[in-house]
């Protein structure tokens, strides 16, 4: 079999060109998907509820059959030679999938012996894990007894034994409170470091932005926005106003160029405008409409605002956003 010409270090981790996903009730989950995930990356698939995250991550680790469309991971054709891409793929489902009646330490041997590791590689191997996991103590308990964040990592060291080049998570931290998912954060930046490259799927903005450097952004089987995280920062470097205004507001709100002007009840005006732009425009502007401004207050959550509002965006043609 060839290896694909290009130098190794050019190669995509992870190239999907225009996959589509129908399933058999009709729901169009994917609807023209094309991602490029370059070697090295920390990669976060945001989205909401619904939005076709697991269906693509299903795909990629071959849980799901696509509908059309192309996925490569580090060049191999997933169609064509799915057992070869599958050996690159270490996969952290969205649900806890393991025998609760099992230790942390058997689940992980006999998860490489299914991989066709040898027991005296594995065992080894499942130490380094659990360790690396901060399970290690746990690993000869029933993982019953197990915490919810400990079950989670157990699947990161579960994955983590054939030492895929590709890690896929789907939602790691769902459900887990602050303080492990922080923990968490640094079991994922240590492997990442070590080589893996990393793609995961979150609602959490604040854990997209702490690690990852490129995203995707999905929302109703499309992708609304990729490119890098410091990009769609500087892009969220919008600020929001509240003003409580003397008397009604006026049917017809001024027009003030760069902001966005609307009414979120007859006193009150709600105001985004870029960070730099100057406010003296704003308060002329109103003035001269004859708003009189009381007192004003920041809003808060202005990264969840700003995110819900992408996805809530019509799905229309992707943007693609540079360095
Ligand atoms: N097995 C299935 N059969 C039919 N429809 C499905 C199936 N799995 C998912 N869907 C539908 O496909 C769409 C995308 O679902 P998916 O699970 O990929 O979303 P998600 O982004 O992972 O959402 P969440 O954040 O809630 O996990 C949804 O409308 C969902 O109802
Ligand atoms: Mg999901």
């Amino acid at each position: 079999m060839t290896v694909p010409s290009a130098a190794a270090g050019n190669v995509p981790a992870l190239s999907i060109v225009d996959l589509t996903k129908r399933y058999s009730n009709g729901v169009e989950a994917l609807k023209g998907v094309s991602l490029t995930v370059a070697p090295g990356d920390f990669f976060a698939l945001l989205g909401p509820n619904g939005a076709g995250k697991s269906t693509l991550i299903g795909i990629i680790s071959s849980l799901v059959n696509k509908t059309s469309g192309q996925v490569q991971v580090f060049g191999v054709d997933l169609s064509a030679r799915r057992d070869a891409a599958m050996r690159l793929i270490g996969l952290v489902p969205q649900e806890i999938n393991f025998n609760l009646f099992e230790k942390p330490f058997d689940i992980l041997v006999n998860y490489a012996g299914f991989y066709g590791i040898p027991r005296r590689q594995a065992v080894p191997l499942a130490e380094d894990e659990l360790k690396r996991a901060q399970l290690w103590d746990k690993a000869f308990l029933m993982s019953r007894t197990l915490s919810g964040g400990m079950k989670r990592r157990l699947m990161i060291a579960r994955a983590m034994m054939t030492r895929p080049r590709l890690l896929i998570l789907d939602e790691p931290t769902a459900g887990v409170d602050i303080e492990i998912r922080r923990g968490m954060w640094k079991t994922l930046k240590d492997i990442n470091i070590a080589g893996t490259t990393i793609i995961l799927t979150t609602h959490y903005l604040e854990e997209a932005e702490s690690l990852c450097r490129n995203l995707a952004i999905i929302n109703h089987g499309r992708i609304v926005q990729q490119g890098p995280m410091r990009t769609l920062l500087a892009q969220l470097d919008v600020e929001g106003f509240l003003f409580d205004i003397e008397g009604e507001l006026p049917a017809q709100l001024p027009v003030i160029e760069g902001a966005t002007l609307a009414a979120a009840d007859p006193h009150t005006l709600d105001l985004d405008m870029p960070r730099a732009m100057d406010l003296t425009r704003v308060f002329e502007a109103l003035a001269a409409a004859g708003i009189r401004v009381r007192s004003m207050r920041t809003k808060s959550n202005r990264l969840e605002e700003l995110f819900v509002r992408l996805t809530a965006a019509p799905a229309a043609t992707p943007t693609e956003v540079s360095a």
